[in-house]
């Protein structure tokens, strides 16, 4: 998608369509909008007075100019009433709109972030628009013969600003929204991309890819440093596979070196099976998307190092198959992790802590100022929050306020599970210093409970995404499937440090 930004009125503008925003149930018509207006001889009032357009979010009015304006079309786009407007709501209504102008084959369009006193500098305006516009056309079809062509035909978003003052901030902030969707898009075609084209071998070839010519340095250990390293939870579950594991280490310095980093570790099961403790067959299908964790992680350090943030941070990918294969560990067995403490394995298909466990001690050796992990971890955390919702648990208020802070700003929603110490009862074990299931009760909770076993002394959260990262029906800025969700939250939540919060 191209993305510009220029100077001048989009009453003035030739295109073959203009994008202009309206209220629910406002009288008057605000900023551009009424500018439109007025130049096109009253076409909005027009449409308002047939009633045939009230201003209902999402809603969208397409007018033909006529040559009223320069440009072709207006199409007349509803934010819902204005005193329950927030951001989410503009990028919604914007990717309605960038889906409507795609079913038109319009080859892009033009609008303005002027939509009237919401309380909102344009920066912040323009950024969603954009992230709306952006996000809303993902389509995932490499693996489509024929749809390939026609498709995406929607490839110039304009946005025209008439206001001195605030172009400069418009124009960046058009850029950092395109820069954070793109890095969604690389993550979304990860987890979109089926697990045979889709091993830990490719993703760390991915990883390569995402981070090529820019200032990070990554470390992929082969299952000979995984070994030497002493990382025997992520081996264990790695051996029912004949792919070979990979353990993805990265690293960007955009602030003094003594500045501590903060650790971001992602799930990197490129297939759960569930090994030896087989899931059901029913939408074993959706379990290539167990790497949607790593996924976040490989887009966040897209976004971090095209932004050039002033962090330091620090990215961890432990990946592997979890299958059943003749050398697979098995119920039973008890894994000696990297921390030296001992697992003993209930469920195979438990898997996902196994790695975190080794990659939260791993962590420890970046001496973080904060390690957030973030993983599809839980069936339990979806029928606690359902499918739209990620799970929260941290040991540090701190930390937890942040992350909740972000994700306020960035429409992901999020809500936070207790981290009760009561609950590590349920995860002892009779042979090793703990089992890796504590039972179907409180199951994204012991989950939790175990990985902060392996964390340290560092501040943490960690991010169960088990329900939103694969969407059974999509939103309209996140078409069903891969949704990327959490890299536009964890950007969001390195930006905030840059500004001292
Ligand atoms: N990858 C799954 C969790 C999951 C479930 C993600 C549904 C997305 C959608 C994880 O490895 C798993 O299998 N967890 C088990 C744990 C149980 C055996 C204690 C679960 O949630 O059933
Ligand atoms: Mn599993
Ligand atoms: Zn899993």
């Amino acid at each position: 998608m191209r993305v510009k930004v220029l100077k001048g009125k989009i009453s003035n503008f030739k295109c073959d369509a203009a994008v202009v925003c309206h209220f629910e149930g406002g009288k008057k018509l605000s900023g551009a909008a009424s500018r439109v207006d007025q130049a096109s001889g009253g076409l909005i009032r027009e449409v308002l007075e047939s009633g045939d357009f009230e201003g209902k979010k999402g809603q969208i009015a397409v007018v033909y100019t006529r040559g009223a304006i320069p440009a072709r079309r207006i199409l007349l786009l509803g934010l819902g009433k204005k005193g329950e407007f927030d951001l989410e709501k503009l990028r919604r209504a914007f990717s309605k709109a960038a889906q409507r102008a795609r079913d038109l084959n319009l080859k892009g369009f033009a609008t303005s972030v002027d939509i009237g006193d919401v309380g909102q500098p344009p920066g912040r305006l323009a950024e969603a628009l954009v992230e709306g516009v952006i996000l809303g056309l993902y389509h995932f079809l490499p693996f489509k013969t024929a749809e390939k062509e026609g498709r995406g035909k929607m490839g110039e978003l304009v946005i025209v600003e008439e206001r001195e003052k605030a172009f400069g901030e418009v124009k960046e902030a058009a850029k950092r929204g395109q820069i954070v969707s793109g890095a969604v898009y690389f993550a979304r075609d990860l987890v979109s991309t089926p697990s045979n084209e889709m091993t830990p071998t490719i993703l760390a070839r991915k990883a390569k890819e995402a981070v090529r010519n820019k200032k990070v340095r990554l470390n992929v250990l082969d299952v000979k440093g995984i070994k030497k390293a002493g990382m025997n939870a992520l081996l264990g579950v790695a051996r029912g596979s004949h792919e070979p594991a990979k353990f993805m280490i990265l690293r960007y310095v955009g602030a003094p070196k003594k500045e501590k980093p903060v650790v971001i570790v992602g799930k990197g099961i490129t297939f759960d099976s569930g090994g030896i403790s087989l899931k059901p067959a029913e939408k074993m299908d959706e379990m290539k998307a167990d790497m949607s964790g790593g996924a976040v992680v490989l887009g966040v350090f897209k976004a971090v190092s095209e932004l050039q943030l002033p962090v330091n941070l620090v990215g961890l990918i432990p990946a592997t198959e979890n299958l059943p294969g003749g050398g697979a560990y098995k119920p039973g067995d008890v894994l000696r992790s990297l921390s030296g403490k001992t697992i003993e394995i209930i469920s195979t298909d438990a898997e996902g802590r196994l790695l975190l466990a080794d990659a939260l001690t791993y962590a420890g050796r970046f001496n973080p100022a904060a390690i957030v992990d973030i993983a599809t971890l839980t069936g339990a955390c979806v029928i606690a929050l359902g499918e739209d919702v990620i799970g929260m648990l941290g040991t540090d208020e701190k930390l937890k306020g942040r992350i909740r802070a972000a994700a306020e700003e960035t429409g992901e929603k999020l809500w936070e599970l207790p981290l009760w110490e009561d609950y590590a009862e349920l995860i002892k074990s009779d042979v090793a210093d703990f089992k890796n299931t504590g039972g179907r009760a409180g199951g994204a909770i012991t989950a939790a409970v175990f990985l902060s076993k392996f964390v340290g002394k560092y501040p943490w959260v960690h991010l169960d995404i088990a329900g939103p990262a694969w969407r059974k029906a999509g939103k309209p800025h996140i078409p069903k499937g891969a949704s990327g969700i959490g890299v536009r939250l964890l950007v969001q939540f390195l930006v905030n440090r840059t500004k001292g919060n």
